[in-house]
């Protein structure tokens, strides 16, 4: 019906440049006037026509108007059955007439149309009447404010409003445009048809917008932003960390870390199966590491093992972002080897890393990591109690305590605990320490060149500051999207010293 009206619409314009008033030609025309507003508003977002809206308010006849207009007024049924039989029983009226009998009579007597006996028996008092009720209901525009209240007394007509439209055409109409459509569809580009596709232009004016039910942020990237904006104010430099699949090479012989250690174990570890086998590692590097690892060198023994280039080559899903820093530093000692000149860095990462683990409340096999080192001359463990302090204060933890601990790759290593404000206990926040030489020496750093570095686990970060015990809530398929929804946009506060 739409698509009719609009082609007849078209037609119109093109033969006659416009109209003055929508109401009048539906009138003229028979049409339906809410579906040529249709195709006027249609034509309009187009900018094909210019259409000026007008609001009128009017009248309509309702059901019981209708009935009447077809049929005639109740008291002129009446009249006429009446006259029909001469005189008639009352009863027998209300028989043949049902409802209109009763309503009809009534105002047959009270015009005098119709006398009634003491019997019950109706006779005629005039000889013809005029169905003025009738007549007016069939010409409602030319009734007064008096007759027309008098027929919505009677509930036979009620109000309406319409807005009636004066449209002109533009320099944009075209008697032959298709019906500019709104979205663009896969089939279209996959036929190419768009090309020839008419678009309605977007209205950014008026346009109401819908509010998104979707597009939460998810609380693990709420937490992830901000410890990303908390590490750029401290004045450290975001890594890459686009490598999920990484050589055991970067993940562990870079560090140190030998290779018979247990987490280097499957059971720790998830390796790949194809390709099974990394390429492309810097071999004057590979060849320095595998020397760190038999022989040592600068004071360090060394592991002192047969170290298998294979088992390096072997790849995996990285189990900590350490094998980001790794490739950092190497790119930094390639950078000093180069030039001479040694940049003192600040860096960090926040991303995912892998871990084969048996699942439960507090654990699960992908998790984020984030990271941070300072690379220079001459910081040691001041140092890294210092940042540790200032980022973690910045983070809600005001108190600290260390605690030695060991990592393979580096010495002395800490493990971090903070006084958690909410929870009022001791919790381990991170683990932290100095690169050990026997990693950045291989690299090409310089030898007073020292690296100090901390990760944290970002899932659990989350979950103390959003209160969600099971870190499966968190970040699984089992994760509670109605929480994600209500959660407020951020939770980190600074902590009052
Ligand atoms: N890589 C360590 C871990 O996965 C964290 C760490 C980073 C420790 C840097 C010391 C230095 O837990």
């Amino acid at each position: 019906m739409a698509a009719a009206m609009r082609k007849q619409l078209i037609e119109y314009i093109e033969a006659n440049g416009g109209f003055e008033d929508s109401e009048k030609l539906c009138e003229e025309k028979g049409w339906d006037h809410e579906t040529l507003v249709g195709a006027i508003k249609s034509l309009q977002s187009e900018e094909q026509i210019t259409a000026e809206a007008s609001k009128r308010e009017g009248w309509k006849l309702t059901a019981e108007g209708e009935e009447y207009c077809r049929s005639g007024s109740p008291e002129v049924q009446v009249f006429d059955f009446v006259k029909a039989k001469g005189s008639v029983p009352s009863s027998e009226l209300d028989a043949a007439l049902g409802a209109m009998a009763k309503i009809g009579l009534g105002t047959c007597m009270k015009n005098k149309w119709v006398s009634i006996d003491k019997a019950k028996v109706c006779t005629c008092s005039v000889d013809s009447v005029t169905d003025t009720v009738r007549q007016e209901l069939g010409s409602l525009s030319t009734l007064d404010k008096a007759k027309l209240d008098a027929l919505k007394k009677r509930k036979l007509i009620a109000p309406t409003s319409l807005t009636a439209f004066k449209v002109e055409k533009t320099g944009k109409f075209s008697s032959g445009a298709q019906k500019a459509v709104a979205d663009l569809t896969s089939e279209m580009i996959s036929k190419g048809t768009w090309a020839s596709t008419t678009f309605k232009p977007f209205n950014l004016t008026n346009a109401k917008g819908t509010v998104s039910e979707g597009g939460h942020l998810h609380p693990l990237n709420k937490v992830k932003t901000e410890m990303r904006q908390v590490l750029m104010q401290m004045g450290f430099e975001e890594m890459p960390t686009n490598q999920w699949v990484e050589s055991s090479f970067w993940n562990f012989d870079a560090l140190f870390q030998p290779q018979q250690h247990p987490a280097r174990d499957a059971h720790d570890t998830f390796f790949m199966e194809a390709p099974s086998r990394a390429q492309n590692i810097p071999e004057d590097y590979l060849r320095r590491v595998k020397e760190m690892h038999e022989k040592g060198g600068q004071g360090s023994i060394g592991w002192r093992y047969d170290w298998s280039e294979d088992e390096a080559k072997k790849t995996l899903l990285r189990t900590h972002t350490t094998a980001v820093s790794a490739r950092m530093l190497y790119k930094m000692g390639e950078e000093y080897r180069k030039t001479g000149v040694f940049q003192p860095k600040k860096y960090f990462s926040i991303d995912r890393v892998f871990r084969n683990e048996t699942l439960d409340a507090t654990h699960l096999a992908e998790f984020h990591q984030i990271e941070g080192f300072v690379a220079d001359r001459n910081i040691g463990l001041p140092q890294l109690i210092g940042v540790l302090r200032d980022f973690f204060s910045r983070i809600g933890i005001s108190k600290l305590r260390f605690k030695p601990a060991y990592n393979p790759y580096t010495e002395p290593s800490m493990e971090v605990f903070g006084f958690h404000p909410i929870l009022k206990k001791w919790i381990e926040v991170g683990n932290s320490g100095v690169f050990r030489p026997e990693m950045l020496l291989p690299m090409g750093l310089p030898e007073d060149v020292t690296v100090i570095a901390w990760g944290i686990g970002c899932e659990r970060w989350t979950a103390l500051l959003y209160n969600i015990r099971m870190i499966k809530e968190l970040f699984s398929f089992q994760q509670d999207v109605a929480a994600t929804k209500k959660n407020p946009m951020c939770w980190l506060r600074r902590a009052e010293d």
